[in-house]
């Protein structure tokens, strides 16, 4: 069987594709002679290991959203600029523009502290599929086992962090095949250090996201803090930089193309097993309705913050957050189509079903595909519609969030009033308002709510009819007449909150326009989709099974699921499109030209060019040019940003930050022939903090290796 089959996979792309993978760091020792042959010098323990210090140690998971890693024995961290974005911006105002001009604290008392943002160290990672499963053998009833295995959590995680500091939680991997317990330690007192001027932190803008060649130096450099013994402490005054287990040390050596590279982060989503059904309906549905809901938004947003500063500031970090998504899907959509990666699953679907059926302890696999492909064209509607509603009620007008937080209370009045936590929680939503308001343009929501409610209603289909939709006069009143969409007016609905605030709450314009549409989304839509998702999360917990059993010869790995991960590959290049070429990194020789080319995205400060014209590169040139950024062939995906990209020694090569257009499909399919993970050369952004930003007192902090 095996020599007929394997030709067969080899022609159709489904060889074990060396690059590809996101591993778990404590199965490590598995691949650890595949990274050596590869060049890595380190053994699968150095790099996770829970009996002495590893670069684990030195990895965080910033924020829940992005990755960072400690680079000094004084807690210095870094990550993106992009994952620090709001950070900065909270600190910044018209006067203190630290978004356009950069900050960098000159001493510890000027590194300013973040509220709610966190940095967290995973302890150690534990398999406890056989724990997590015990006492539900031979059971069928699927509420049983699912109360069975809760109390099996909580047992773990409670003997996981007696008597420590520690958190814990469970993760489900390959749709629950298997459990990981994370042991965390997680930091609370995360200080801004410093961060380059827009120009570098985002050169490029949307022109260049999601692209490649790039220049952006997308850095900013954050503090942990720890109390008097060193172990995580809420923010106080008499915190103390945190002496770390581990800290990166910086790889000061020329590089060339070819060299061993490794991602050590949290990567977030990826869902590699979707069937061929599922992937077209994402390719030709899903996607196109998200691009176009947000290609209108933007359209309004861009416009506005070319009108002031104010606005512009206002809406920078909302603004990022809707382009981003919405570039990568475009580019991601592009690239399983020119790969053809939904014909790839349906020959590979046909290879799995021929091998399910050619042994008889493999027959339960049988016949899955045609249920899974049945399925989404039974049921994918309730998805589509769910990812309509989340567009429209999250991403679209703003004023929806302050009603989201009214609508909880709304509902569950009784109970919070009953238990004291009704005052508490009006009190926040007071002291929500000024931050809301700061970043809140009136006529700017209200254009977005026109052009987002015309699309919002283009795509819903008629079983979901809300009432009021197409009244002509439904947008001038809600934003005459709403409290959501004034300072005083939502403060002074708080002011005196009682019953009859509900009652008041009902006959409001804007509410009541939400309501009808949250209703219809809660009601009608989001149970029929998570019935849909639960219902293919079990076939495709059945569908991955059979896939490690009858193809041992792939190489087998995990989804992305927020959890730590190591990916390998090497600096490299790439030629993704017929008749061109990528070289693989790129120098600040090419961040003038872009700057000369005029475009807005690419402007730079005058200092930029003085500094390239002298060459004043300082020590931290590679045979007379300042590399900016470098790609490499390293699977990667969201939340890896800020992620160390080390060498073969496990020095800090650089930030991962992006991928190229070209490569965003990898979520779905990775194809080691185009997808690359963008970095920013670590020797750049100590040339910017050092020589640009003359805050070298932070680069002493920093341990350089040739
Ligand atoms: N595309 C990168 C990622 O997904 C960077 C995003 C930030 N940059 C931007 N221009 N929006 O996070
Ligand atoms: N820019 C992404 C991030 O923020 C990384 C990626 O999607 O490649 O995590």
């Amino acid at each position: 069987m095996k020599k007929f089959i394997t030709p067969l996979l080899i022609c159709f792309g489904f060889m074990a594709r060396a690059e590809e993978g996101m591993l778990i760091p404590s199965l490590l020792s598995a691949f650890e002679s595949d990274m050596q042959a590869k060049g890595m010098k380190l053994t699968a323990a150095d790099i996770y290991s829970v009996n002495k210090s590893s670069l684990k140690d030195a990895i965080m998971h910033f924020g829940g959203g992005c990755t960072a890693e400690l680079v000094s024995n004084k807690g210095l961290l870094l990550t993106n600029h992009h994952c620090g974005l709001s950070q900065v911006q909270q600190h910044s105002s018209e006067k203190n523009d630290y978004l356009k001009n950069g900050f960098w604290a000159k001493t510890y008392a000027d590194e300013l502290a973040n509220p709610g943002l966190t940095a967290t160290r995973i302890v150690r990672i534990d398999d406890v599929t056989a724990a997590m499963l015990f006492g539900t053998e031979g059971l069928e009833d699927g509420n049983k086992i699912n109360e069975i295995m809760k109390r099996n959590m909580k047992t773990l995680i409670e003997d996981a962090t007696r008597n420590t500091h520690y958190r814990a939680d469970v993760q489900a991997f390959d749709y629950g095949n298997s459990f990981y317990l994370m042991v965390k330690e997680v930091f609370t007192d995360v200080r801004l250090v410093g961060a380059p001027p827009s120009s570098i932190g985002k050169f490029g803008g949307d022109t260049d996201n999601w692209v490649w060649p790039r220049h952006t130096g997308d850095f900013s450099v954050f503090r942990i803090y720890a109390g008097a013994d060193n172990k995580p402490a809420d923010y106080n005054e008499n915190n103390k930089p945190y002496e770390p287990i581990n800290f990166l040390k910086v790889a000061f050596n020329d590089r060339k193309a070819g060299d061993f590279t490794m991602v050590y982060g949290f990567p977030g989503f990826t869902e590699q097993h979707l069937s061929s059904g599922n992937l077209k309906f994402i390719v030709e549905k899903q996607r196109p309705m998200e691009i176009s809901m947000r290609t209108k938004s933007l359209s309004v947003i861009d416009a506005a913050m070319k009108t002031s500063d104010k606005t512009r500031i206002q809406y920078m970090a909302k603004q990022a957050r809707i382009a981003n998504a919405w570039k990568k899907n475009i580019g991601q959509i592009d690239g399983l189509k020119q790969l053809g990666a939904v014909d790839l699953k349906v020959i590979f679907e046909a290879e799995y079903e021929k091998r399910a059926n050619s042994k008889d302890e493999w027959g339960q696999y049988a016949g899955l595909v045609k249920t899974m492909n049945q399925l989404v064209a039974d049921k994918s509607n309730f998805e589509f519609h769910d990812v309509l509603f989340y567009e429209y009620l999250y991403v679209g007008p703003e004023y929806f969030r302050l009603c989201r937080a009214l609508e909880d209370i709304e509902r569950n009045y009784s109970k919070y009033k009953e238990s004291g936590e009704l005052e508490k929680k009006i009190e926040n939503l007071k002291k929500g308002a000024d931050g809301f308001f700061k970043d809140y343009d009136v006529k700017v929501d209200q254009q977005i709510f026109d052009i987002l409610t015309k699309e919002f209603s283009g795509y819903l289909s008629s079983n979901f009819t809300i009432d009021g939709l197409s009244n002509p006069k439904l947008s001038a009143t809600i934003y005459a007449k709403s409290v959501f969409v004034s300072k005083e007016k939502y403060l002074a609905f708080l002011g005196k909150f009682s019953e009859k605030s509900l009652a008041k709450l009902a006959k409001d314009p804007g509410y009541a326009h939400f309501k009808k549409c949250w209703s219809t989304w809660k009601d009608k839509i989001e149970p029929a989709a998570s019935e849909y998702s639960y219902n293919m999360t079990a076939l495709l917990k059945e569908f991955v099974k059979g896939k490690q059993i009858m193809f041992p010869d792939l190489k087998q790995w995990s989804d992305a699921n927020s959890t730590l991960r190591v990916t390998y590959g090497k600096l490299e290049g790439s030629a993704p499109v017929d008749g061109m070429a990528y070289t693989e990194h790129t120098t600040l020789k090419g961040m003038i030209d872009k700057f000369n080319t005029g475009n807005p995205d690419f402007e730079l400060e005058a200092r930029m060019v003085d500094l390239y014209k002298t060459k004043n590169y300082g020590k931290y040139a590679q045979n007379g040019e300042l590399w900016v950024c470098f790609t490499g062939s390293n699977h990667t995906t969201g939340g890896n940003s800020g992620s160390p990209v080390l060498d073969a020694n496990g020095n800090l090569m650089g930030l991962n930050f992006d991928r190229s257009w070209e490569s965003t499909m990898s979520d779905y399919y990775f194809d080691p022939k185009r997808c690359r993970n963008i970095v920013v050369d670590i020797r750049y952004v100590m040339w910017v903090m050092d020589i640009y930003c003359g805050a070298s007192h932070l680069v002493d902090e920093m341990v350089l290796v040739k």
